[in-house]
């Protein structure tokens, strides 16, 4: 098929803003299947998917669109449509710009209830990034609450797109879908390409299977690709002979070759998900392309946490879970750990809090675990007084200040989008977070804030409190900037007397007494009591910064026991423990995963 008839797009949107709802309705107007009850077989396919309701892996769907005739003689050409979906969450923005690098135009969606988001922002300017032909879509017209009209203008005022491009549709109720067609053959430009020219195809998605080994999700740019070629990933340097290639229908058809323009998958028996990393250049291993594409990024993770089984029978079987999980994503990382607290467990490496949040899920629900997880924490570079340079995740690991000549810490920039009677709040809330001003845009009754701010400072309940102070209209997104210096300290915490590796935190030392004070607190009160009084106290070096105790039980509880009878007293004891699950004896306490977790509560 000539590449003249091919469209490639993506779908974009805020969360929320009905980017499901619009695939499945093109899917379902063109003959491929599109009713929500076969959801689970096209575009969102992961359990945890449907029920949080946002998408995390992008699958491309090919779709065959044939014009209808029109009055003046035109219409009645068939275009293939690849249909790239994008993952809609700021830890995985780097595979939603290779999926869009892949494409040569968006449908930028956006909720005419709504307004502009802080995402529609964000993605719109990854579009502009990639010079993709933007098709502005005002979604939901059929709410009462709609104002499609000010939703093109916000468009026009915020991003620049002519207000009048803009496609006024309702997802749900279906108006405005053949006039989306349309524009997609209209104003998005076929891919160009020399399909005789070396192999150049870029990675913007893969997944591992079991039989075949990784599937690549490709877009040809350059040339042809077809079973038996020798091929060279480029980056990794890797090279590996082609067993199959295919397109998505959904689901893998397999096909005699993929030329350039064209989007599909390429099997080649490899083996390591890392040597086939989302934005790395395919090419001919003979015939080698002059320059891969640009911007690859080998997937990094930036937040890291500690993750140890409560029962320590469990390790193995959490490696094998953790072995299993990194097959298919090579962005996630793990190293076996020890801490004098937990035990034998791993530090796991993820793009955000979600992405934890999701593996942690997994490894629970799939994989039958119960874990104890420790405060997440980001990437800190501390230059020690001999000069030498290290780069630290876990706090256990942080040194004491006389150590030290500096520490930087990770910085974002971040848009929040809020009406602009939360602006107040907003700001005092951004301030508390170390944030500092960029820039203030009014647009309307809204304001756009964009704040550099400490990465480490939004990690714990940024979101959550950015929601209650907006009344739940504040929208915000992110991306990182890079190192800056910070006054940095390390706040141990020490129960009965004995530091707890995994309790430790890395804090900005104007807040250091705040949540010494805060997680002392919070762990009195969640560590049970026990015989005697437990005293628990946050220090930093050898100074005591806060100290609560968790009191010790009533005498009339262990009066039963007649004095002496140790073992009558714990068996007593013993049966008041049953039935707390996630406990984790340290020295004589017991703590609940709760405990560690202290440092993320928000009251
Ligand atoms: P993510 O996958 O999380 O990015 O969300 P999304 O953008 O895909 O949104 P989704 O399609 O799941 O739609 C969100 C909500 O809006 C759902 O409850 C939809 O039923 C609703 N919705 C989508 N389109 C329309 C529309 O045109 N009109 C109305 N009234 N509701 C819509």
């Amino acid at each position: 098929r000539p590449p003249a008839a091919t469209r490639n797009f993506s779908i974009i949107a805020h969360v929320d803003h009905g980017k499901s709802t619009l695939a499945d309705r093109i899917l379902e107007r063109l003959g491929a299947m599109g009713e929500r009850d076969k959801r689970d077989q096209t575009l969102d396919t992961l359990e945890l998917e449907r029920e949080r309701g946002i998408t995390i892996k992008s699958t491309p769907i090919r779709l065959e669109y044939t014009r209808p005739l029109f009055e003046d003689g035109t219409g009645g050409e068939t275009y293939v449509l690849n249909l790239i979906d994008t993952p809609g969450h700021v830890d995985f923005n780097y595979e939603v710009s290779r999926s869009l690098a892949a494409c040569e135009g968006v449908l930028l969606l956006v909720d005419a209830s709504q307004g502009v988001e802080a995402q529609t922002i964000v993605n719109a300017y990854l579009a502009i990034d990639n010079n993709l032909e933007i098709v502005p879509v005002i979604n939901k017209i059929d709410l009462p609450a709609a104002d499609p009209e000010g939703a093109a203008k916000e468009l026009e005022d915020v991003i620049g797109i002519p207000a009048e491009d803009a496609v006024f549709a309702s997802a749900k109720a279906g108006i405005g879908i053949d006039e989306i067609l349309e524009a997609v053959v209209a104003r998005i430009p076929p891919p160009s390409g020399d399909p005789e020219a070396p192999l150049k195809a870029l990675i913007f998605d893969s997944f591992y299977d079991a039989y075949q080994g990784v599937i690549l999700f490709v877009r040809v740019l350059e040339g042809t690709v077809s079973a038996k070629d020798q091929i060279t990933l480029m980056n990794a340097d890797r090279s590996f002979e082609v067993d199959k290639v295919g397109t998505f229908t959904p689901g893998l058809v397999v096909g005699e070759q993929l030329q350039a323009g064209a989007v599909g998958w390429v099997a080649a028996g490899i083996k390591d998900i890392a040597d086939a990393q989302v934005g790395d250049t395919l090419t001919g291993r003979e015939r080698k392309t002059p320059e891969a594409f640009p911007g690859f990024k080998p997937a990094q993770p930036v937040v890291f946490s500690g993750l140890y089984p409560t029962d320590t029978e469990d390790y193995r079987k959490l490696r094998d879970a953790l072995e299993k999980l990194k097959l298919n994503d090579a962005a996630f990382s793990f190293d076996p750990e020890t801490s004098e607290a937990l035990g034998f467990g791993f530090r796991c490496g993820f793009l955000g809090l979600l992405h934890a949040e999701i593996i942690q899920e997994r490894l629970e629900r799939e994989y039958d675990l119960d874990l104890i997880a420790t405060a997440p924490a980001v990437v800190y570079r501390v230059t020690l007084t001999n000069g030498d340079v290290f780069e630290t995740q876990n706090p256990a690991e942080f040194p004491t200040r006389d150590r030290m000549t500096s520490v930087e810490e990770p910085y974002i920039k971040l848009s929040v989008m809020l009406p602009e009677d939360y602006v107040g709040p907003v700001m005092g809330l951004l301030q508390e977070r170390r944030g500092s001003m960029v820039t203030m845009n009014y647009l309307g009754k809204r304001v756009e804030l964009v704040y550099e701010v400490p990465f480490a400072e939004i990690l714990y309940d940024f979101h959550d409190r950015l929601k209650s102070i907006s009344r739940g209209y504040a929208s915000m997104d992110y991306e990182q900037l890079g190192y800056r210096d910070g006054d940095l300290r390390k706040v141990d915490i020490l129960v009965n007397n004995e530091i707890i590796d995994a309790l430790a935190v890395i804090v900005h030392e104007t807040k250091a007494y705040a949540l010494g004070r805060k997680i002392v607190d919070k762990m009195a009160e969640v560590i049970p009591r026990q015989m005697f009084p437990v005293p628990v106290q946050a220090t930093i070096g050898a100074k005591i910064i806060a100290r609560a105790t968790v009191k010790a039980y009533r005498k009339d509880v262990l009066a039963k026991c007649y004095g002496g009878d140790i073992s009558r007293k714990k068996k007593l004891l013993n049966k008041q423990k049953k039935g707390r699950a996630r406990m984790k004896q340290i020295g004589t306490v017991e703590v609940p995963q709760e405990a560690f977790l202290a440092v993320l509560s928000t009251d």
